[in-house]
């Protein structure tokens, strides 16, 4: 499979440099970059070319992988499902908007193209999807960030936002994907609390589900990247585990 990224920054270092050789069905060929020496950079790393036209990328390859930003999703989402080319995109908050979000399922669907989204910073997605549609009533996410990731300096807590998961996406488009995952997943405008906290170094983040089949908790404990604090290597991480999962006969846990 011929892959193509779109943003060359801390997640796609990480992607790009854990490939290995014996992940022989996963072949990171293209890296495209608003800012082209990160591109240069990162193809240079993995020995592959850093694409100049964003067009003939996609026409050389089976999948292009975006890493960049709710606005490059916007931008290139379109154009790289027109082609039948499937996508991986990481930065789900952009389907946070209705409308987009139906406008790419139609040219998938007309293309026959697939678009994946990782389960990305958090666990725990497995069993949201299986109960959203078996009276599923209630879900709710607190994410706890440190103010060295929110670039803030603060001694005590502080909560940043508390509301829906559409409305946090509009204020911390880069920080919330996981909310607009969550949602995605059950289909559901969830409850989101947002609390800065200085007593935290990692990006904390609770799922409760609530409903007929009983209750969950689930609380992911992430490290940040080294490259971007506000980035959870777990993200990377579950990227790279979809990939992989394309040429696998038996999968588990989907
Ligand atoms: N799904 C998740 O759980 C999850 C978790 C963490 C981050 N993310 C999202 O993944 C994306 C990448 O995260 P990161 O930590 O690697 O970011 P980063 O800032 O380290 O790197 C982003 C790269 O994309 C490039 N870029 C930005 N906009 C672009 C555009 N329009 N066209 C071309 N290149 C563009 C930048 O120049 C930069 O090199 C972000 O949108 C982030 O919010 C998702």
């Amino acid at each position: 499979m011929k892959v193509g990224i779109i943003g060359c920054g801390a997640i796609a270092n990480i992607i790009t440099t854990s490939i290995v050789p014996e992940d022989n069905c996963i072949d990171i060929e293209y890296f495209f970059d608003k800012d082209i020496e990160r591109a240069e950079n990162l193809a240079s790393l993995a020995g592959g070319v850093a694409a100049l036209d964003f067009d003939d990328m996609v026409d050389s390859v089976d999948l292009v992988l975006e890493c960049a930003s709710p606005a490059s999703v916007k931008e290139y989402a379109p154009k790289v499902l027109e082609k039948g080319v499937d996508m991986v995109i990481m930065s789900i908050g952009a389907l946070m908007d209705d409308e987009f979000y139906l406008e790419i399922e139609k040219i998938a669907k007309e293309h026959n193209a697939k678009v994946h989204l990782p389960s990305g910073a958090i666990v725990g997605l497995d069993g949201i999807k299986a109960v959203a549609k078996f009276g599923l009533k209630e879900v709710s996410l607190v994410t706890r960030k440190s103010p060295k990731s929110l670039g803030k300096e603060i001694d005590v807590e502080e909560v940043l936002f508390e509301g829906k998961a559409s409305d946090a996406v509009k204020e911390f488009p880069l920080n919330i994907n996981v909310a607009a995952t969550i949602s995605i997943a059950c289909h559901k405008d969830i409850d989101v609390k947002i609390i800065v906290d200085p007593k935290v170094d990692r990006n904390v983040h609770e799922i409760t589900a609530k409903g007929d089949f009983g209750e969950f908790k689930t609380i992911t404990m992430n490290y940040p990247c080294s490259a971007n604090p506000k980035t959870s290597m777990l993200a990377a991480l579950s990227a790279i585990r979809l990939l992989k999962s394309f040429n696998e006969t038996i999968s588990v846990g989907m």
